[in-house]
């Protein structure tokens, strides 16, 4: 049997064995879900040593395990790290999921359930693909490094620290990862940019103890009037983020990448029908292809305070609370951009309250050229997999490890996103396509296959 017929004759056994991983509940945000954190890991490294991988490890971190796997017996061939994320977000809300989120479930051609799509379903495609050539021809074509970790959805705290004291074992040629998307239904994409993170919360007092509102009402401030002021006032009429020096170290895009950006396969009337809201806002001057992929935001992720129960209560509240995060651009810097948050929030907050601003975690923007050889060979790849010419995309969402990776090597980061834009990562019902999960086992295999045919 070939490498694709393998693949093909395998489809049942592939899909069982993805079911085994999504019904792990890997909730890294939740410390409840700590012992799934820990089967997950060692499911993983079981299937690592399954597929034919060697020096298999979990590794403890201050938080949670790292997986990681080896095969080095291609001398003089390219070494490859794969990087991947075994953690999963919170399922929450659960009455909004058409089935549970744990149980892996078909409809219409999609797998659901929580991590189909980010990240478990794109890393078993790399496991599986890894499996059948493995299984097809006794060994790899090139040397592989395989890591996958547990952490990436709450800030891949422990990385850092890690590739620091593992250079030398995680150094390779080129990182490759599938954590992102593709642009549309059919059009396999590589993605050459992502977003930074920077996440804050911050938490406003106004009485030292909540208040009845009619006795006290008119009188004191109120926290929660007072943070919707605050953020009222974050943006302008243009919806541009109006924090002075925001938008100082903004890379300008070339006329060139604007030109490409425009020319891509994409619809407008589909991105509004996924985003589903009766019209769109976005920073004016830009296309919408550019507010995603090119330009830096701040958005609201939580706001909470005061009494949300049954009924009603009349109270002012102590506290007022929120979640919010800005994307950063290439070359915005992550701590100053923090600095430029306080100093405004400083400014901009009335001296009736009192308040504090935690910064949860920080994260440059990465983009690249995609003009190493590598590129070539997943770009033929691709098409094999996927019988299309993939294109060249920016993503707007953030994956920390590829900023680390390619500061630290200085290596080609190739990103073969399998996901699609309406499959709702982090949302209810999130689903992975079939027909993208079993040709990107193929796309992924025949891509490591090429890169056999290359020299390190
Ligand atoms: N896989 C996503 C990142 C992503 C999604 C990149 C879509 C490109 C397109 C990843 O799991 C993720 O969700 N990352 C977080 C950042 C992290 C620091 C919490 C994000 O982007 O919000
Ligand atoms: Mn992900
Ligand atoms: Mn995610």
């Amino acid at each position: 049997m070939n490498l694709t017929e393998y693949i093909d004759a395998k489809k049942d056994e592939h899909l069982n064995e993805l079911y085994e991983f999504l019904r792990i509940p890997s909730v890294s945000a939740q410390s409840e879900h700590k012992p799934d954190i820990e089967r997950a890991a060692k499911w993983v490294a079981d299937k690592l040593r399954a597929a034919g991988l060697e020096n298999v490890e979990t590794l403890p971190t201050k938080m949670h395990p790292l997986v990681y796997g080896e095969s080095l017996r291609a001398p003089g061939k390219p070494t490859i790290l794969f990087y991947g994320h075994y953690d999963v977000q919170p399922a929450e809300p659960l009455n909004l999921w058409t089935s549970p989120a744990f149980e892996p479930t078909i409809r219409g051609g999609n797998l659901y359930a929580r991590g189909s799509a980010d990240d478990k379903g794109q890393v078993h495609i790399h496991i599986r693909a890894l499996d059948a050539i493995l299984k097809t021809a006794g060994k790899l074509p090139i040397n592989m490094k395989v890591m996958i970790e547990g952490e990436e959805e709450v800030g891949s705290v422990s990385l850092w620290e890690f590739v620091n004291a593992n250079k030398a074992r995680l150094k390779a040629d080129a990182l490759v990862v599938s954590d992102t998307g593709m642009l549309a239904p059919g059009v396999p994409s590589i993605t050459y940019a992502l977003r930074g993170l920077n996440y804050y919360q911050i938490e406003i007092t106004g009485p030292a103890q909540d208040l009845h509102s009619g006795i006290f009402g008119g009188a004191v401030p109120n926290p929660i009037t007072i943070l919707c002021e605050l953020f009222a006032k974050l943006h302008d009429k243009n919806a541009r983020v109006a924090i002075p020096g925001f938008y100082d170290d903004v890379a300008k895009l070339s006329m060139a990448e604007r030109k490409a950006l425009k020319a891509l396969p994409w619809k407008a009337k589909d991105f509004r029908k996924t985003v589903g809201a009766p019209g769109l806002s976005g920073e004016k001057g830009f296309s919408i292809i550019e507010q995603l992929g090119a330009r830096p935001t701040l958005e609201l992720n939580g706001i909470w305070g005061g009494y949300t129960g049954e009924g009603a209560k009349t109270v002012i509240p102590s506290k007022a609370y929120a979640k919010f995060s800005t994307r950063l651009v290439p070359n915005q810097n992550a701590e100053k951009i923090t600095r430029a948050v306080e100093r405004h929030i400083r400014k901009l907050l009335p001296k009736t309250v009192k308040y504090k601003l935690d910064v949860l975690s920080e994260g440059k923007a990465w983009s690249a050229p995609y003009t190493h050889p590598f590129f070539e060979v997943a770009h033929d790849a691709l098409e094999k997999g996927f019988g299309k010419r993939a294109v060249f995309i920016r993503e707007g969402g953030s994956i920390p490890f590829v900023t680390q990776m390619h500061d630290t090597f200085k290596v080609p980061c190739i990103l073969l996103g399998f996901g699609l834009p309406d499959e709702n990562a982090h949302a209810p019902d999130e689903h992975i396509s079939l027909e993208n999960y079993f040709g990107g086992i193929k796309a992924v295999a025949q891509f490591y296959e090429g890169l056999g045919q290359l020299k390190s």
